[in-house]
């Protein structure tokens, strides 16, 4: 989609204003902008008595399925594929995104005489997470028909991609995305909601946390998240916000979508194979906000032959993952400072690069991928404060010199253990035999259903 700049905008401002206040006042303008500001229907969750039985009571270890069983709502298609139709500036007339959906959401397929590049390979928009996920989910072996039967539950609505007119068209109001799906839930999904109060069931956005927020401090966000109905529902998107238990992060997609474990394993033999000709690499545009980039990039330019410079602003890669990947290749290691929003798709495309992250701020991967990353960070990648940089104590190049080839080896082997688990692989392949990030997503979201169901139903208690 080519709405970035405007959203990173937004997106900026918001981030840094968001800094410059305190934690008490972030919690008193959100209770009291919830209370005032975000419409919200009535409430509409009564508990109702039921009888349905928690599959752990009836369920046993041989069955593959135990305790991960999926019941995706069968929703109209207004709120999820239909919205697809509307991809030809019908929802904004300047957001187009009609090649981005083809293929499992994956986008084109990459068009290049790389050989490297040539299967699997897709022009992939990072906004598409929430396509990839629901074509993913209609092939998942573990889906149960019926809510009774469910450990877990998916409200397949692109709130995404619902979002974009109540973001970027004035002629709606800002602050009134959701409401039908949740008159829908009201309607059809009652039962399965009073078990646990909503708390089994998850929504996942192809976006950051912030364009759901309340748009009060900085008038971008459009209210979803604090809808009453969404208190207990896990939200999965790009970036959460790090003070929300309930916002979840899963990997950006990146472009490599592999359909076997051949062309997996053989992409994993080119990244252990490859020729790293530079100590370290800087990939994407400079923003004038955050001296971090500039400062980096300066280190980048200084350090001549020792950095791989790949400057998206002259280079197109927003769609074309070969010139990202030709120049992580070459690198041990990536630097990954914050940009318009903590997190960036090049930290995901450096660990499937085998390329060693270097991090400068929790925000960016340690408060965010809980679910797919290692806890502990030393084994796979380099932190070094961003104030560190900016006062002009911690020296880059340096640092990086430092760490001793062996301990390089060991570092990228570990990346490379991970790289299955932050790809979203091609749906078609049911015999894959690694832990996807789709996987991943799932195993994250049962195992905070199994510590609820620890506790009573509501609706028995
Ligand atoms: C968006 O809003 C403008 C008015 O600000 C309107 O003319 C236009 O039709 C709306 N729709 C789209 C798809 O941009
Ligand atoms: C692929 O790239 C070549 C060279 O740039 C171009 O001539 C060709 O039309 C492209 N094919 C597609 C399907 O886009
Ligand atoms: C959220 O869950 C709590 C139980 O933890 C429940 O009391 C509350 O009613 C639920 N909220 C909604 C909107 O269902
Ligand atoms: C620079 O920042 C680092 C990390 O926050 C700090 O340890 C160091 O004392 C600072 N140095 C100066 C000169 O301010």
């Amino acid at each position: 989609m080519d709405f970035s700049k405007t959203a990173k905008k937004h997106r900026a401002q918001s981030v840094s204003k968001r800094r410059s206040i305190s934690k008490v006042s972030i919690v008193v303008f959100i209770i009291l902008f919830t209370t005032w500001f975000c419409p919200s229907p009535d409430s509409i969750f009564q508990q109702e008595e039921t009888s349905i039985q928690s599959v752990q009571d009836v369920g046993h270890s041989s069955d593959a399925c135990y305790g991960r069983r999926v019941h995706m709502y069968d929703m109209p298609e207004v709120f999820n594929t239909k919205i697809l139709e509307f991809c030809d500036g019908k929802l904004v007339h300047w957001i187009h995104f009609c090649n981005h959906y083809k293929n499992y959401g994956f986008g084109e397929i990459v068009n290049t005489t790389n050989s490297m590049f040539r299967d699997d390979w897709y022009g992939t928009d990072a906004y598409m997470l929430e396509v990839i996920i629901f074509e993913r989910m209609r092939s998942y072996p573990c889906l149960a028909d019926k809510p009774a039967n469910a450990d877990i539950f998916y409200i397949p609505f692109f709130a995404g991609l619902d979002a974009l007119p109540y973001l970027y068209n004035d002629t709606r109001k800002m602050d009134k995305q959701g409401h039908e799906v949740i008159s829908w839930l009201r309607a059809n999904a009652a039962e399965s909601w009073a078990r646990y109060g909503g708390q089994d069931h998850f929504m996942i956005a192809g976006r950051t946390a912030f364009d759901f927020g309340i748009p009060t401090m900085d008038d971008w966000g459009t209210c979803l998240l604090d809808l009453e109905e969404m208190q207990n529902v896990t939200f999965m998107v790009l970036e959460r916000r790090p003070w929300r238990s309930l916002e979840q992060a899963i990997p950006y997609p990146v472009g490599f979508h592999p359909s076997n474990a051949a062309s997996l394993n053989s992409w994993i033999e080119r990244v252990r194979k490859s020729a790293r000709t530079h100590l370290f690499s800087f990939t994407g545009a400079l923003r004038p906000t955050l001296s971090i980039r500039r400062m980096l990039s300066n280190e980048c330019e200084n350090a001549a032959t020792e950095c791989s410079r790949l400057d998206c602003a002259k280079v197109s890669c927003s769609h074309n993952p070969v010139p990202i990947y030709e120049s992580l290749l070459r690198a041990n290691f990536c630097l990954q400072p914050r940009g318009d929003t903590a997190t960036r798709r090049s930290t995901i495309d450096s660990i499937v690069s085998g390329c060693i992250p270097v991090l400068f701020h929790e925000d960016s991967a340690q408060k965010q991928y809980m679910w797919h990353f290692p806890e502990d960070y030393r084994t796979f990648s380099v932190f070094i404060h961003e104030d560190c940089v900016t006062n002009g104590t911690c020296i880059v190049r340096d640092i990086l010199k430092k760490i001793k080839p062996a301990e390089v080896i060991k570092m990228r082997e570990k990346l490379i253990s991970m790289i299955p688990n932050v790809l979203y692989r091609n749906p078609s392949d049911v015999n894959f035999p690694y832990i996807d990030a789709f996987d991943l997503t799932i195993e994250g979201m049962v195992r905070k259903a199994t510590s609820l169901k620890k506790s009573p139903p509501l609706s028995t208690s």
